[in-house]
């Protein structure tokens, strides 16, 4: 018998800057949708009227405007109303949720990047119940690359990537170590491959957990 909670599948896309978790996002949504299922694709920060509101709050600005514990904070805030007002009642009724980012957004950036305490992560996590993915994919790229190819400057959401070179890398070390500590639920997928590869790479690990 099944132990899991829903009907549908909970899948998160995750990676440094400019690593094409957004085309992807787009491109494993409508392959997964060409089967026949229900799929939502959604985002963090984001995802839901209160949670856009406090993107704003994160991505725009400069960078020293929070402390990381203040972004962690905000982040869990908007995952919170994320969770509650789209992606649990989207997999209650069985659809699968496509979505880009999640809470190892939170551990790579605020824990490796900006020096939170990995406990605190933990914490914030179980204070607001944060459900399991089915599946992580973690985008690979080297971040001199991956910034090279970001848009965020040009939404002017680039407060993160104008946090500099050493950040990046610790941000990329921290993903990595994410994927080496739970290989069962995370495949890391190297994004410098053409699009076509890593959209047949990510929808492999997907169909896997039909
Ligand atoms: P995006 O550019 O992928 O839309 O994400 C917005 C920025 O927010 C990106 O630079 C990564 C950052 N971020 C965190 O620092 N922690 C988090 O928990 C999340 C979800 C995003």
């Amino acid at each position: 018998m099944s132990t899991r909670k829903y009907q549908g599948r909970f899948i998160t896309l995750e990676g440094g800057e400019g690593v094409g978790k957004s085309t992807l996002t787009r491109g494993l949504a409508a392959a997964l949708r060409a089967k026949g299922r229900e799929v939502i694709e959604t985002r963090e920060p984001g995802g839901a009227p209160g949670a856009d509101e406090i993107r704003a709050l994160l991505v725009q600005g400069e960078p020293g405007r929070w402390s990381a514990a203040e972004e962690a904070l905000l982040f869990t805030a908007a995952r919170l109303n994320h969770l509650i007002h789209t992606v649990r009642p989207a997999l209650q009724r069985g659809a699968w949720v496509v979505c880009d980012r999640y809470f190892d957004s939170t551990r790579a950036y605020q824990v490796g990047g900006a020096g939170l305490a990995p406990d605190d992560h933990v914490e914030l996590n179980a204070l607001i119940r944060a459900d399991y993915p089915d599946l992580t994919l973690i985008l690979d790229i080297d971040p001199k690359l991956g910034l090279a190819r970001s848009r965020g400057a040009q939404k002017g959401e680039d407060r993160f990537e104008k946090k500099g070179a050493a950040f990046h890398a610790r941000v990329r070390a921290e993903f990595l170590s994410i994927a080496e500590r739970e290989p069962q639920r995370c495949r890391v997928i190297d994004s410098g491959q053409p699009a076509e590869a890593v959209l047949a790479e990510a929808l492999s690990a997907a169909e896997a957990l039909a």
